[in-house]
C-alpha cells in the first residue's frame, strides 16, 4: 500500500461518527465589519449549509449544530426575530434538505416558537425522513440542562405510574429520554469563536466527547478548518477510563 493509501485508511478509521458544532462568532463577525448583528446571523446561515453539505461528503454520519440556545431569549428582541427569520428562509428552501439526503431532524423545546416555524419544522422533518445520507440534527431554543431534568421528570411520571421502580433509573433508562436518544454520543464538539465553553449544549451527551476549540469566527469557518478539526481529532487518545 502506497503511503498516501495508508494515510487515508487511517483518517477514516478514526473519523467521528457523530460530530457536534457550537457555530459561535456571527456578531463579533458582523460587527468587524460595521455591519449589523443579523448580517453575521445570514452569513453564518450559508456557512451552515457549505458544512454540513461538507460534512455529509466527509462521510459524517451524525451532525448537531447548535443553533439558538434556552438563553439567547436575552437577546434584543429584533436580533432574536432576525435569527427566527433566517430560520425560517433556510426551511422554506425545502431543497436544503430534499436533494441533499440529509435527514432533518430538530433538537429543543418547540413549545414557544411561531406557530410557521414549528411547521416548517414538522414539514423538513416529514419530508426527511428517509433520507440516510447523514442525520443532521439542528438544536433550537435548546439546552442540555433543560433537556436532562425534562428526561428526570419523565422517569419520575414513570415511577409514578408504576411502570418502572426508582432502581430502574439508570444512565440507559434516562437516555432514552433525550432528543438525541437513538443516536450515538458525539464524538468531537467543535466550538468556534474562540470560548472554551460548551454554553448548555449537549451537556448529557457530551460526557466523553473530545473537545475541539478553534478561534475562527463562525462565518469564517471552511471545509480547511474541519480538516483541521478532524486531524486532530485522529491523534486524541479516547480512554473512557481505561489505562
Ligand atoms: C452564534 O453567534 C449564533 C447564535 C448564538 C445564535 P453569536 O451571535 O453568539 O456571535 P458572537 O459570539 O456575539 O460573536
Ligand atoms: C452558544 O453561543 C449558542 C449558540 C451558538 C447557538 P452563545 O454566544 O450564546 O454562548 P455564550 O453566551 O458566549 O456562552
Ligand atoms: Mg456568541
Amino acid at each position: 500500500m502506497s503511503l498516501f493509501k495508508k494515510k487515508v485508511a487511517a483518517s477514516l478509521e478514526t473519523l467521528p461518527v457523530h460530530i457536534g458544532i457550537i457555530m459561535d462568532g456571527n456578531g463579533r463577525w458582523a460587527k468587524k465589519r460595521g455591519m449589523p448583528r443579523s448580517a453575521g446571523h445570514s452569513k453564518g446561515a450559508a456557512t451552515f449549509r457549505d458544512i454540513t453539505r461538507y460534512c455529509r461528503d466527509r462521510g459524517i454520519k451524525y451532525l448537531t449544530v447548535y443553533a439558538f440556545s434556552t438563553e439567547n431569549w436575552k437577546r434584543s428582541e429584533e436580533e432574536v426575530s432576525g435569527i427566527m427569520n433566517v430560520l425560517r428562509g433556510y426551511l422554506r428552501d425545502a431543497k436544503n434538505y430534499t436533494k441533499d439526503n440529509i435527514r432533518v431532524n430538530f433538537i429543543g423545546d418547540r413549545e414557544p416558537l411561531d406557530e410557521d416555524i414549528k411547521a416548517l419544522m414538522e414539514d423538513a422533518e416529514k419530508t426527511s425522513e428517509s433520507f440516510d445520507a447523514m442525520t443532521l440534527n439542528i438544536a433550537i431554543n435548546y439546552g442540555g440542562l433543560p433537556e436532562i431534568a425534562n428526561a428526570a421528570r419523565l422517569c419520575a411520571q414513570k415511577v409514578l405510574e408504576g411502570e418502572i421502580s426508582c432502581e430502574d433509573i439508570t444512565c440507559e433508562e434516562i437516555k432514552k429520554h433525550l432528543y438525541t436518544k437513538d443516536q450515538p454520543d458525539p464524538d468531537l464538539i467543535i466550538r468556534t469563536g474562540g470560548e472554551y465553553r460548551l454554553s448548555n449544549f449537549l451537556t448529557w451527551q457530551s460526557a466523553y466527547s473530545e473537545l475541539y476549540f478553534c478561534d475562527v469566527l463562525w462565518p469564517d469557518f471552511e471545509a480547511k478548518h474541519i480538516e483541521q478539526a478532524l486531524l486532530a481529532y485522529s491523534n486524541r487518545n479516547r480512554r473512557f477510563g481505561n489505562a
